[in-house]
C-alpha cells in the first residue's frame, strides 16, 4: 500500500526484545496506564476482563529475583544457573506479570474465548509499549508453574501466564522469527 497509515506502520514494525537489550528508562506510571488502557480495548466477550497486570519495579525486582532463584534451585538447577534466573528478574527496568482469571463455568463465554481475550490484551499491551517507544518481550517458562511463584502473583483460581519485560531498546532490532506469510492465514471460504 502506497500510503500506509502511521498507526499500521507502527503495528507492522513491532518485534520482541529480550531483557539484555532493554535499558532505562522503563515505562512510567502514565505510560503503563496507557498500555493497560489499550489492552482493555481488546475484544472481550461480555466484558469479563479475564486478565490482570501486576507491575514489578524498583525494590520489588529484588523480591522477584529471590523468588526466581529459589524456584530454579527447587527445579534442580545449580547455584550458578539459579543466579542467572535471578538476573533475568533484575535486568529489565520494568516487568509486568500477566495473570489470567478464566471462569471455567461461565454460562455464555467458554474458556477458549476468555483465553482469546487474554491474548488480545497481551498483544495490545505490547503494541502500545512499542508505539510509545519502548520494547519488551512476553516470557513464561517453567517458573509460571512453580507453586511459590504462583502464590506470589495469583489469587485463588487465577493462572500466571508469564511476564512482560519492558524498557528502552538499547539496540536496533535483529531479524527475528520468520513470520508466517499472509497466504498461510488468509484465504477465501467458499
Ligand atoms: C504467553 C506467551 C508466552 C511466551 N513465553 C515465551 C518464553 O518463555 N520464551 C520465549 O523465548 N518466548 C516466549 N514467547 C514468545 C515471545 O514473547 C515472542 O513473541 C517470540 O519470541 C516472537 O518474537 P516476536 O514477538 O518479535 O515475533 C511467549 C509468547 C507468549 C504470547
Amino acid at each position: 500500500m502506497a500510503d500506509l497509515p502511521p498507526s499500521l506502520a507502527t503495528l507492522l514494525s513491532r518485534h520482541s526484545l529480550g531483557g539484555k537489550h532493554l535499558g532505562e528508562p522503563g515505562p512510567d506510571d502514565e505510560a503503563l496506564r496507557l498500555m493497560a488502557e489499550v489492552a482493555l480495548r481488546a475484544p472481550d466477550h461480555t466484558g469479563l476482563v479475564p486478565f490482570r497486570f501486576k507491575v514489578v519495579r524498583g525494590a520489588a525486582r529484588e523480591r522477584m529475583a529471590a523468588l526466581f532463584e529459589q524456584a530454579a534451585l527447587a527445579a534442580g538447577k545449580d547455584a550458578t544457573e539459579a543466579r542467572i534466573d535471578a538476573e533475568r528478574a533484575l535486568r529489565p527496568p520494568v516487568t509486568v506479570a500477566v495473570v489470567a482469571r478464566i471462569d471455567m463455568g461461565h454460562p455464555i463465554v467458554p474458556a477458549h474465548e476468555q483465553w482469546a481475550a487474554v491474548g488480545g490484551a497481551i498483544a495490545n499491551f505490547l503494541n502500545a509499549a512499542h508505539a510509545l517507544g519502548f520494547a519488551g518481550k512476553m516470557l513464561s517458562g517453567h517458573k509460571v508453574r512453580q507453586p511459590a511463584i504462583q502464590a506470589a502473583f495469583c489469587e485463588a483460581g487465577e493462572t500466571l501466564v508469564g511476564w512482560i519485560s519492558l524498557g528502552t531498546p538499547v539496540r536496533e532490532p535483529a531479524p527475528g522469527h520468520a513470520k508466517a506469510g499472509v497466504g498461510e492465514v488468509l484465504s477465501e471460504w467458499r
